[in-house]
């Protein structure tokens, strides 16, 4: 009776899923310390680059920014964090994030007169944008602060919104930081107005800054919109985690309810994950369902392992499936049947018995769908871990 109490469903520590909060974020005190450091000298005035994570699918990047994030505000930081979809404007994303946040320094600022003028700024800002971007919704009436980010041209406004935040950040020794998950979606000319806007606050030295995160393409994206965009930002990668910080992934929640790994269950596991936080996790679930009791022995993870996979396939790599033309599934096909990638792109086209010119746009729209990237000249690859493995499985044959 003991033993099974031990490994009691409602237990279950583990914690798969976009997003979700892992019962031990392993292995990022390092990332998490540099973002720290960044944050506090962009408070104090002095000189400190944002940070855009860079990392495939399922790698711990949105979790990273709400540690952050939360450390962030704990610490009196104004935040203002989105998440940026396919299909809405930066604009349309910021705005409403911005006047929450701008109401919490307007309270901050009660003495200063710049919290309220602020307010303003953003009433002039949300006007002259609602008239290009249709998504924009209608706030409450802010006032307006005539002749400040209110041209309707993004570059020039946002550079003013976010100066003028900076202002009033500074005045209340406070910072403002920008969370933005899942950048590459923002659109090139909507990323160089945010790009430049930050250069605008760098060069003012006030107290703005970026903390991102997205697929690998951000990086080049960044540069081409703005080819300065490297120095205002580091692009720390973000990836499998180390096997020690595996093994913690998975015995630290354990141990908390006294609940052990066999070793070799534990090697099993990360050699099937190959140290993925988002399978770890997915793993670490099952393996507790199929284990009768502490230590979880090798057989629980054997047991685990389709299980794992059938739910993987069912979700993780099924949503993003879901959103592929025919022709593209054929194209991620025949990079499935070429390996885990890079693969060359005239590999790819030859396996399809096509010219590259002619498969090259169905490889721009899967770049832009965010389901692979290039990691060099000419090279393509996968952005979602073991997604090879998937699409051999889901089309058995390479049509
Ligand atoms: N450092 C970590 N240690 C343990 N588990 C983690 C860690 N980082 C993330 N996870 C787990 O991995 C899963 C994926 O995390 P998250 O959604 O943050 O990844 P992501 O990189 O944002 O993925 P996507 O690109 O699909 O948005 C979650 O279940 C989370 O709990
Ligand atoms: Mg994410």
């Amino acid at each position: 009776m003991l033993t099974l109490l031990y490994m009691d469903p409602r237990k279950n520590p583990y914690a798969p899923g976009a997003g979700t909060v892992p019962p031990e974020l392993a292995g990022r005190d390092d990332i998490i310390e540099k973002a720290s450091i960044a944050l506090d000298r962009c408070r104090n005035g002095l000189s400190a680059r944002g940070l855009c994570f860079v990392g495939l699918r399922g790698v711990g990047k949105t979790v990273l920014l709400t540690r952050i994030s939360q450390e962030a505000e704990a610490a009196g930081f104004v935040i203002v964090s989105i998440e940026t979809p396919e299909k809405r404007s930066l604009p349309a994303l910021l705005v409403p994030a911005m006047r929450s946040a701008l109401l919490k320094l307007d309270r901050i600022a009660a003495a200063g007169h710049l919290g309220k003028r602020v307010l303003r700024v953003l009433g002039g800002f949300i006007g002259a944008m609602k008239l290009k971007y249709e998504d924009i919704e209608f706030g409450v009436d802010l006032g307006k602060e005539t002749g400040v980010a209110d041209s309707g041209d993004l570059e020039h406004d946002l550079s003013d919104l976010l100066v003028e935040i900076g202002k009033a950040a500074k005045e209340k020794q406070t910072a403002l930081v920008l969370f933005i998950d899942e950048i590459q979606y923002i659109k090139e000319n909507q990323f160089a107005a945010l790009i430049m806007a930050m250069h605008k606050c760098a060069q003012y030295q006030l107290p703005v800054i970026l903390m991102g995160a997205g697929l690998p393409q951000l990086v080049g994206q960044a540069g081409r919109a703005k080819s300065y965009a490297e120095r205002l930002f580091e692009y720390p990668q973000i990836g499998p985690l180390n096997s020690t910080a595996a093994r913690a992934a998975l015995e630290t929640p354990a141990a908390k309810l006294d609940v052990v790994f066999d070793k070799e269950a534990l090697d099993e596991i990360l050699a099937q994950t190959q140290c993925y936080p988002y399978f770890l996790q997915e793993w670490g679930k099952h393996s507790w369902q199929c284990a009768l009791e502490s230590p979880i022995s090798v057989n629980a993870v054997n047991n685990a392992t389709s299980l794992a996979i059938t739910e993987l396939d069912a979700s993780f790599f099924r949503v993003r499936f879901d959103r592929l033309t025919p022709g593209e599934k054929k194209y991620l096909r025949a990079m499935a049947e070429l390996g885990t990638g890079p693969h060359r792109s005239g590999d790819i086209a030859t396996l399809l018995k096509k010219d590259v010119q002619t498969v090259a746009p169905t490889r721009a729209a899967l770049i832009g769908k965010g389901m692979i990237y290039s990691p060099s000249h000419g090279d393509t690859s996968f952005t979602v871990p073991l997604f090879d493995g998937y699409l051999k499985r889901v089309m058995p044959e390479l049509a």
